[in-house]
C-alpha cells in the first residue's frame, strides 16, 4: 500500500528533520508512529503527501512513485489519501454534512460548489458516512458548534466520503479528553477492519499506540529507531524512542 524509502528532509538547508526513513505499510492495518515532540512525525506525514518536497528518497503509494509522477497522477493519488489533524481542519461555518462533501469537491463542476448544489447520490454518501461515525443527528449543525470529539468524527466521516484508502492522522487526539480519545482511536481502528482502510497515526502516548495499533514505528531525532509489531513492543523499545 505504502512504501517509504530513504526519505530525508531538511528545512532551509538546516539540520535534517527526518533522515533515511524506510518502512512498508500493509493494507488494512493501523500503524502508530511514536516519538517525542520535534522528532519529525509531522514532517514525515507531510513528505508522504508531498506537501513538503523531500530532499531525497521515495514514496510509493498503491504502486505509484509520488515523487516522480505527473501532477495529474499526484492529484489522483492524493484523492485516495485523507488527513485527520489535531486541529480538526473543518470549515467552521459549514455543516457537518457539507464538511464531509468537501472531500469530493474536485469531482464537481464549479457552479455546483459555488451554490452548494450537491448531487443526491453524493449527499447520500455523506449521510451514510456520518451514520457510520454515529453523527447523523448533527448532520446539519455547523462544525464550530460541535464538540472536539464530534469534530474529529466529522473529519473521519469526510475521509469516508472522500473514499480514501489511506488516512494520515497527525496527533488526532491531542486536544481531546481521554474518553473521547479512546472513542476516536477505536473508530479509526474499526475502519481498518470493517471498511478496508489503512491508518497511519502519529501519537505521543505509548499506551494508546499499544492498545490500538497493529504496528509501531518509533522516531527519535529524525531517525527511525523502531519498527515492531505492536504485540512485541518491549520497555527497551520505548526507551529507545524516548531517550533524551
Ligand atoms: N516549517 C519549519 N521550518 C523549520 N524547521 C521546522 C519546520 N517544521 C518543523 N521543523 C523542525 O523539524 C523538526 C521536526 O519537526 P516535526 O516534524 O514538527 O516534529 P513532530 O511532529 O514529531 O513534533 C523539529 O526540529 C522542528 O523544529
Ligand atoms: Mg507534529
Amino acid at each position: 500500500m505504502l512504501t517509504v524509502e530513504r526519505l530525508t528532509k531538511s528545512y532551509n538547508r538546516g539540520a535534517l528533520a527526518i533522515e533515511d526513513i524506510n518502512f512498508v505499510v500493509e493494507p488494512h492495518t493501523f500503524t502508530a508512529i511514536l516519538g517525542p515532540s520535534g522528532a519529525g512525525k509531522t514532517t514525515l506525514l507531510r513528505c508522504i503527501l508531498q506537501l513538503l518536497r523531500p530532499d531525497r528518497g521515495k514514496v510509493w503509494f498503491q504502486g505509484r512513485d509520488l515523487m516522480t509522477c505527473s501532477a495529474r497522477e499526484l492529484r489522483e493519488s492524493r484523492a485516495r489519501i485523507a488527513t485527520v489533524a489535531q486541529q480538526f481542519n473543518l470549515v467552521r461555518r459549514r455543516s457537518a454534512l457539507e464538511n464531509c462533501l468537501g472531500g469530493r469537491l474536485q469531482e464537481l463542476p464549479l457552479w455546483r460548489c459555488l451554490f452548494g448544489l450537491f448531487p443526491n447520490s453524493l449527499l447520500r454518501e455523506g449521510m451514510a458516512a456520518l451514520e457510520r461515525v454515529q453523527l447523523l443527528d448533527v448532520a446539519f449543525q455547523r462544525a464550530d458548534h460541535l464538540s472536539g470529539g464530534q469534530k474529529q468524527r466529522v473529519a473521519i466521516a469526510r475521509a469516508l466520503t472522500q473514499r480514501a484508502s489511506l488516512i494520515l492522522a497527525d496527533e488526532p487526539i491531542a486536544s481531546l479528553d481521554p474518553k473521547t480519545a479512546h472513542a476516536v482511536l477505536g473508530l479509526l481502528r474499526s475502519l481498518c477492519a470493517e471498511e478496508g482502510l489503512t491508518v497511519i497515526c502519529n501519537l505521543h502516548q505509548v499506551e494508546l499506540a499499544r492498545q490500538y495499533s497493529d504496528r509501531i514505528l518509533g522516531i527519535q531525532a529524525g531517525k527511525l529507531v523502531l519498527d515492531v509489531p505492536t504485540h512485541q513492543l518491549s520497555t527497551s523499545d520505548v526507551n529507545r524512542v524516548y531517550k533524551s
